[in-house]
Parts: structure tokens; sequence; C-alpha cells
């Protein structure tokens, strides 16, 4: 969710995009965005904004469609990649974001138009090209009136922070340009758009087949005294971007030899002069701007969406990933965050799981800490939930592994706008705007102790380490951890057992066996085993902990060279002839709803990460090649 710039990775073209780009922050330009169906005539409009406009297509573009044929990935097509950064790492992830930016040109102005069909997605896409937008084209069938989905729209438009909206009332040829029907529409809109907090609403009735009231004014609609559409495009008054903070996010540390340093990126938003004083947010190290280099050369000053190396007037610490702004507004940091969160993945998001977070060009791992409730975009009723499936829009708090620098969405767009990434797959799972600061986090610092876990350790005579065992229920987990305490506790080492069952009895006693509880059950897990083994003992930990990704977390909390994952290979035929509990008969007569391994999956842990235990084991022998790796 950042401005437009050209993205690092495709630095050819930098220089004459930048300038180009340079030209159309003179020359007054604008994104919009289309929302509405096929059948509203979305594409019929667009067709005809672009048909219109055709004659005026000048030198800047043509030379930008060479541009794009020589570099772009468009094949004949403009790649308005080029311009139009939009959710960049959703690129870089091979998420296939259905959004077409196209470009077109009046003598008054340049447009940039984000096209975003698609049904099931919409959502995705929408968010995508909103989050560039200064404004939105909200078409309206004028025989069907609002519907659902312009609810839809309309709230999501205004989710993304877009506060001037161009109700377009299509097909008008087809009520006969009736005034009734075009105000009942226009009144309706009103009505639905007012707790959404637009500040500027233009209805306008037109046809776009017929192309009456687009660039021409129509004869049958006497009635209407307002623009026609590219006229309201064209005179629509944007907000410059909050120009007061200074946000430069370090994308590489510039050192091409001994005598040159300097830190390259995009100033996403402010104006930097050469003398300013900067602050590196994450150490708070300051130093003055001694240049802003260029492909061009060096500037004086350089504005939001410049790519530019800053070189300062002495050594300070910063890396890819790092935020500098003015020394005198110094940008916040913060590890919680309350945020709306738009799901985008098929997969849905569970509360407790740990999920990569990209907040401009600083990563941390996060999870969500509380799902508060989901918004119903056609009513906007608040409903509580347990998970997110796609689509759904939330109010959540997120954790972090730790602070990174940003602004309330609505502050700023790029240190408020994030997305959150799946750990295995690498798939962008959903966008999200970050509210406000949690306080909470703010206040609370780690404490210092005197004695440490190298001093238990020391007096128990043994490190304190978790062993982790993972695998269906009657795979044998319990058992095997018992035998190996047995062994350990023989050997005089202080030991615990952390065994599902006894755990679900008392500190999980609130927590069921669906996914979202299954993934609280391990973090809590994972939580204590850490504490347990800070106090230097052997935790031994049985649980069927059927997601990577939980036990991956557990991995990261508790620390690899401190944590064994022992994998009881039990093949399900195994365990469910052994049926220690019962409870695989029950689930197949229908009465446990998710058991593992039958109606709830299992994933197996991939293979070198983890010691396997196989089924025909004798107990002594396994109990031996644990011991070994302690
Ligand atoms: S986990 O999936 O959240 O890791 P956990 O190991 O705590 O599960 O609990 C599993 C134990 O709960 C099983 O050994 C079994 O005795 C019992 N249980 C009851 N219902 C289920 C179910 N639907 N699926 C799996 N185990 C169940």
């Amino acid at each position: 969710m950042t401005e437009p710039s050209p993205s690092s990775s495709r630095a050819p073209e930098a220089a004459t995009v930048q300038e180009w780009l340079r030209q159309q922050a003179q020359q007054n330009l604008l994104r919009f965005i289309t929302c509405g169906s096929v059948d509203d005539g979305k594409s019929t409009l667009i067709g005809r904004l672009l048909w219109e406009s055709q004659q005026v297509f000048d030198d800047q573009f043509s030379t930008l469609q060479a541009d794009s044929r020589r570099h772009g990935t468009q094949g004949q097509e403009i790649d308005f990649a080029l311009l139009v950064d939009g959710l960049a790492a959703e690129r870089e992830q091979g998420i296939t974001i259905d959004v077409a930016y196209r470009y077109f040109a009046t003598p008054h102005r340049r447009f940039i138009v984000a096209d975003t069909p698609g049904h099931e997605q919409y959502t995705r896409n929408m968010i995508t090209g909103a989050s560039t937008a200064d404004a939105a084209v909200l078409l309206v069938d004028a025989r069907q009136g609002v519907l659902t989905q312009t609810r839809r729209h309309a709230h999501l438009i205004a989710l993304v922070g877009i506060r001037k909206v161009i109700l377009a009332v299509n097909k008008m040829d087809l009520v006969a340009y009736d005034q009734e029907a075009f105000e009942a529409i226009v009144a309706e809109f009103h009505r639905l758009a007012k707790p959404l907090g637009f500040d500027n609403i233009t209805a306008i009735p037109l046809s776009a087949l017929q192309g009456e009231n687009i660039t021409r004014r129509c004869a049958r609609t006497p009635w209407y005294q307002g623009p026609t559409l590219m006229g309201c495009l064209e005179t629509l008054n944007i907000d410059p971007p909050c120009q007061s903070q200074v946000v430069f996010p370090v994308q590489w540390v510039n050192r091409p030899n001994d005598s040159f340093r300097g830190f390259s990126g995009t100033l996403a938003s402010g104006c930097l002069t050469v003398g300013d004083q900067l602050r590196v947010t994450s150490s708070g190290q300051t130093a003055a701007l001694a240049r802003i280099v260029t492909a061009d050369g060096d500037l004086q000053s350089a504005q939001a969406g410049y790519a530019i190396t800053v070189v300062l007037d002495r050594e300070v610490d910063a890396s890819r990933g790092d935020i500098i702004g003015l020394a005198d507004q110094p940008l916040e940091m913060s590890d919680q965050f309350e945020a709306t969160l738009v799901w985008m993945h098929d997969e849905p998001g569970l509360m407790g799981r740990a999920y990569d977070m990209k907040l401009a060009n600083q990563w941390a791992s996060t999870t969500i800490t509380s799902l508060k409730y989901r918004i119903d975009v056609n009513t906007q009723a608040h409903e509580s939930c347990r998970q997110l499936v796609q689509n759904d829009i939330a109010t959540i708090n997120l954790a972090l592994s730790r602070p990174l620098v940003f602004a309330p969405y609505e502050k700023n767009h790029t240190l408020g706008g994030f997305i959150l990434v799946d750990k295995f797959t690498h798939a962008t799972v959903a966008a999200g705007m970050i509210r406000h600061n949690l306080r909470r986090a703010q206040n609370v610092h780690r404490q210092a102790l005197s004695i440490t876990r190298a001093d238990r350790e020391r007096l128990n005579g043994h490190a304190g380490k978790v062993i982790w065992f993972t695998g269906l229920s009657g795979s044998g987990k319990s058992t095997l951890a018992n035998a190996l305490e047995k062994e350990l506790h023989a050997q005089g080492k202080r030991t615990y057992i952390m065994d599902g069952d006894n755990v679900r009895l008392g500190l999980n006693k609130d927590l069921g066996f669906t996914d979202a509880d299954r993934v609280e059950n391990i973090r809590r897990v994972a939580e204590v085993a850490r504490l347990m083994m800070d106090a230097g003992l052997i935790v031994m930990t049985a649980f069927i902990s059927p997601f990577r990704a939980e036990r991956e977390m557990a991995r990261e909390l508790i620390g690899s060279d401190n944590f064994i994952e022992v994998f009881m290979s039990t093949p399900l035929e195994v365990c469910e002839q052994r049926d220690p509990k019962g409870l695989y008969k029950k689930a197949r007569s229908g009465l446990i709803p998710n058991m593992t391994g039958i109606n709830s999956p299992y994933e197996a842990p991939v293979a070198a990460d983890s010691v396997v235990i196989s089924t025909d084991f004798a107990l002594d022998e396994a109990t031996q090649s644990i011991i070994r790796l302690l």
C-alpha cells in the first residue's frame, strides 16, 4: 500500500519511469478505481473513457509504451506495474491479483484507472486496486438501483481510505432518462454512505453505451446540472498526501567502494532536503543528510515517490528493513496493534497462529491475539467470529515478535498498511490497516532477574530442553515420553511431562478440537514448556500438535538448539486398530466431528527437522536414541 514507485527489481527502467512520475506530479495525475459488475457496464464505461480520450496520447506516453514493450512483463500491453507499485510483495510471492491498470489522458489531466474484475476474490482485488487510488467510480445500473454489492463496494472503498466517490448511474437510456429514477438511487446511496465518512459524493446520470454525459452533455437530461463524468474526473480535487512525515524505508545499503556509502530506497512520504537532521528509528542514531544521489545526478531535495540514495555526514548503522525519518519528528514503534484485516486466502485465518508480517519494508513474526469482530459489509453489523474466512473483514489485535515502525493507516498508508504471509507456503493471506497502537505493550518491560537459566542448569547438572512429541492419537507419544522420563529420572535428571489429555483437564479446559482451539492449545503449551525449560527442566510434550505452523512456532519460541521434535510416524490404520480410548470407533460412527486423521487433518513433519520413531519401535531402543540426542 505504497505510493506508485518503480520497484527495485526493475532497476533498468528506473530512470525513465522516475522522470515520468516526476512529470506526473507536476502535471496532475488522478488515480481511481472502478467498482461494479460486468452487468453494470463497467467494461463499456472504461472502454468509453479510453476511447474518448484516445486522441490526446502524447510523447511521454508513447515512450512509456515503448519501454513497456522492451522491459515489461505484459507482452504488447503497457506494463503499469512499472508505475503502480500497489502490493508489490504479492507479486513477488506469485499471487495473481486480478487488477488491470489502464492509462489515459486529456489535455487537463492524466489518469490511472484500476479495473478490478472478479467475483469470488473481489475483496482482494479491490483492496489491491484501491490502495493507491484517490477516488472511486461506483457504477449502478439505473434499472436495478442500489444493490447489496453497491453497499459492499462502498464499504471497501471507505475502508482503504478513499474519500471521494463518483456514483455513476449507468444505463439511463434504459429508463428513458427518468429524473425520478435517478434521484431515488442517489437518495438511497446517500443514506447508506452516511456512516462511511466520504467527504465528496458526485452522482452522475449517464449511458456508457450511448456516450451520454461521459464527455458530451446529454440532451435528454436537461434536469441535470452537474458535470459530465470526464469533466468530474478532470476537476476532482485531490488532497495532497500528508507531507509532514518523512518516511524513508532503506531498501539496501549502497556501498560500491570504500569511499561511498549510501542508503537506497524510495521516499515513501514527506520531503527531504540536504542538511536535514535524520534519525534511524530502530537505533535512534542521528546524522545530517549530506547528499541526495539519483540516477540523474544529485538533488537538493526529494519528494515522495523518488527513488534516491541518501548519503549521511557520519557513519550510522542502518540496513535493509530500517526506516529513516526526521530527527525532530521521530517515528513511532510498537509491537501490538489494533487493525482492520481483510482475509484473502482460502485457508482460514486463526487466532494464535504465527504469520510473517510485512509493514513497509520491515518484517516480523506476528499472531492475531484477539478477533474482536467481523464486519457484515451489507448491514455494517459487527459479528463475533472464531476464525477468518476468505473475504472476511475484521477488527483484530496483533502481537509482533519485535517492535516495528508504524503509523495509523489513516495518517500514512505506507506505515499503516501491511500484509500477512504464510510461513510455509509464502502466500499472502491477508492485507491489513493499522487502526492504532495498543498501549498495553508499551508499558510492559522485561524484568531482569538475578538467577538465570544458566545458574539453574548448573545446579541441576544438565541443560534444560524441550522434547516435542507429535503424531496421531494412539501413535505412542505418551508411552514413549513416559519411558523416556523414567530413564532420565533414574539418571538423576529433572524432568516433566506435559500430556495432551492432562493439560486439557486443567490449563486448557476451555479449549475444544476445532482448528482454532488446537492452535491456541499448542501456543499455550509452547509458552509453558519454555518457562519450564527456563526453570532448568527437561520438558517432554505429548500433543498431537497436528499443524506444522504451530510446531514451527514452538521451535522458534523455544529456540532451535533447545528443541527436539520427535515424530511418532505410526500410520492411521495402526492407531485405529489400537484405539486405546475408543475414539476412532466413535469418530467413524459420526460421534466425534473433528477427530484427527478421520475428519481433521494431520500435517506430518518435514523429515529433516525431526526424529522419526516408527511403528515397530522397541521402547528401549527409541528411548536410547533420544537420550543420545540430549
Ligand atoms: S491437539 O490436536 O490440540 O494437539 P491434544 O494432543 O491436545 O490435541 O489432545 C488430543 C487428545 O484428546 C487425544 O489423545 C484424545 O485422547 C483426545 N481427543 C478428544 N477428542 C479428540 C479429537 N476430536 N481429535 C483428537 N483428539 C481428541
